[in-house]
């Protein structure tokens, strides 16, 4: 039976590759000149996209980072596959950090940061894409979501144009910018009260609309200078312009989504830095180990170290974890409010001091700067306590590791409330200050009692790293933008319909009123009929009964 089966099969892959032998070729549409650019927000802003760019570079294009001096060096792992090119030194006295208040998402500092940056570097970097898309005749530009500049100058040269983002942004997606962003609350509006929605929507949207109001005045100013009269929303749903976000169902909220909004992620990078030796001894020698780190922008204040350091503190005194492993720059260390010692519900006392230096306990370090993804990819990291931006989230999932999120700002709430959604990871209220929560969180994603984090990480993890494949995807979409566009700029086989429609034929409004009327005169009919009848036998009856 085998035996027939084999011969069939063979005379069948036979009979098959004889059917035909015309392969089909793509047609060879030759290079083209890429720049892709960014100047805020660090690497979690850069590198994905050069991970994209270096694909496109060894696709044969050529392909160019445009950036400022303090981000070249994010550039310099990506060389020489793509050329870094710098506008100049960071012109402002506003740095990234600075348009992001952890403690009041409408503070007025935010806007007036916003304002003053765009005031200091808008001119400046207008002309230098301006020049640099002009001279060297740029067939595409992928600009960093913040960078205006960028867009203007590909706008007004009419290049093809690609938004790049770390979340959702753009009015295509609007939904969880809506409710998560203005409010430091959750994804979607699924679990809140009415209240809530009403308050997010009529109360928390107009705030910010009102707050954030001179800023898009001084963007007028500032177009106006550079003789830009009329300015356009490239996150508007139809400015015509694709937003490729690094992001992925199962982290962001699965919902409809325009046609020109691309999730490519989650973007991994080809290579990182490797374990240096005597950490992978660490790593080696302990089972349980937790690793912490909050990115490069953020560090807990002096109460919610203490609350962190005390929990991890009391788990290790229960055996729950045997080392832990905490990227603390030494810049956060001079921060003046972190407590000067610790003492856990056992009595023991640890100087903190004492603990930085490593001088307390070989199983608990403090590293300075730390390899994160190598961590995460070591086998005996068991938890990975994160302030939950995307790039860290994205590692951690690839390395399957579970989470517990400290979320501060920006999209870091939303990503705390998905990945609690889904199953593999924890979310801490910041604000809250609670040991014995933070501790038996700590605890319930350690010891996994029922093995749900380790099972939803198993699907999640595979989601990850077959999902990190799409930056071939990426690339792919940024050639057929370069290569399908008609007049120059116009991504017309994305464009929706409903942009050559009136509003009323879009809606369908015409003809659902037009049956709302036809139904409503039947009823009439209907009515009057019933009416008409039921009054004949109403006389007759009494007729009869009197005769
Ligand atoms: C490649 O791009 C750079 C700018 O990024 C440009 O100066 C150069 O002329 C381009 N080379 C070719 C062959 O198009």
């Amino acid at each position: 039976m085998v035996k027939v089966l084999l011969v069939l099969s063979i005379l069948l892959a036979l009979s098959s590759s004889s059917l035909g032998d015309l392969v089909p070729q793509i047609k060879d549409f030759g290079a083209k000149t890429i720049h892709i650019s960014a100047t805020l927000g660090g690497i979690s802003h850069i590198a994905w996209t050069l991970e994209i760019g270096t694909v496109l570079a060894q696709r044969g294009h050529n392909v160019s980072f445009i950036t400022t001096d303090p981000n070249v060096k994010f550039g310099v792992p990506y060389q020489p596959e793509i050329k870094t090119i710098s506008m100049g030194p960071h012109v402002s006295t506003v740095e990234f950090r600075d348009m992001f208040d952890v403690e009041q998402i409408f503070s007025k500092s935010v806007s007036k940061a916003y304002q003053t940056l765009l005031e200091d570097t808008y001119q400046r970097d207008y002309y230098a894409y301006y020049h640099l898309f002009e001279s060297s005749k740029t067939d595409i530009v992928i600009c960093d979501q913040l960078s205006l500049p960028c867009f203007d100058a590909a706008h007004q040269l009419k290049i093809p144009m690609i938004i790049h983002m770390t979340m959702s942004l753009s009015e295509d997606t609007k939904a969880p910018f809506i409710t998560s962003f203005f409010t430091d609350g959750p994804p979607t509006s699924r679990d809140l009260s009415f209240t809530q929605r009403f308050y997010n929507r009529f109360i928390a949207l107009p705030a910010f609309l009102y707050r954030f109001h001179p800023v898009a005045k001084t963007i007028k100013e500032m177009r106006a200078k550079t003789g830009i009269i009329k300015g356009f929303g490239p996150l508007e749903r139809h400015s015509g312009v694709i937003k490729m976000i690094n992001g992925f169902w199962g982290m962001e909220s699965p919902r409809p989504v325009g046609p020109f909004v691309e999730y490519v992620g989650p973007i991994i990078g080809s290579t990182y830095t490797s374990l240096p030796e005597n950490m992978k001894q660490f790593l080696d020698q302990h089972l349980n180990v937790v690793y912490i780190a909050f990115g490069q922008m953020y560090s807990p204040s002096g109460k919610e170290f203490k609350v962190l350091l005390t929990s991890l503190l009391e788990a290790y005194e229960a055996n729950i974890l045997d080392g832990f492993i905490w990227s603390f720059s030494l810049k956060s260390r001079q921060q003046s409010d972190l407590p000067k010692q610790i003492q856990t519900r056992s009595g023991s006392i640890y100087i903190v001091e004492d603990l930085f230096r490593g001088d307390r306990d070989p199983n608990l370090r403090f590293e300075a700067w730390s390899p994160q993804f190598a961590i995460l990819n070591h086998a005996h990291c068991k938890l990975f306590v994160s302030h939950g931006g995307a790039s860290s989230i994205h590692e951690s999932l690839f390395n399957g590791v579970p989470l517990l999120l400290h979320p501060f700002t920006s999209d870091q709430p939303a990503n705390a409330y998905s990945m609690q959604e889904a199953g593999v990871g924890l979310s801490l209220d910041r604000k809250a200050h609670d040991l014995t929560g933070t501790m038996e969180k700590m605890q319930r994603i350690l010891l996994d009692k029922d093995g749900k984090f380790m099972l939803n990480m198993e699907s999640m993890q595979a989601l990850v790293q077959l999902k990190s494949r799409k930056k071939y995807h990426a690339a792919d979409m940024i050639e057929e933008v370069l290569h399908s566009v008609r007049d120059r700029n116009n991504i017309w086989y994305r464009r929706e319909v409903v942009e050559n429609m009136a509003m009323f034929q879009a809606s369908n409004w015409d003809i659902n009123l037009a049956a709302l009327g036809g139904l409503i005169g039947f009823i009439v009919i209907v009515c009057k009929t019933f009416i008409a009848l039921l009054k004949l036998p109403l006389v007759q009856p009494r007729k009869l009964k009197y005769t």
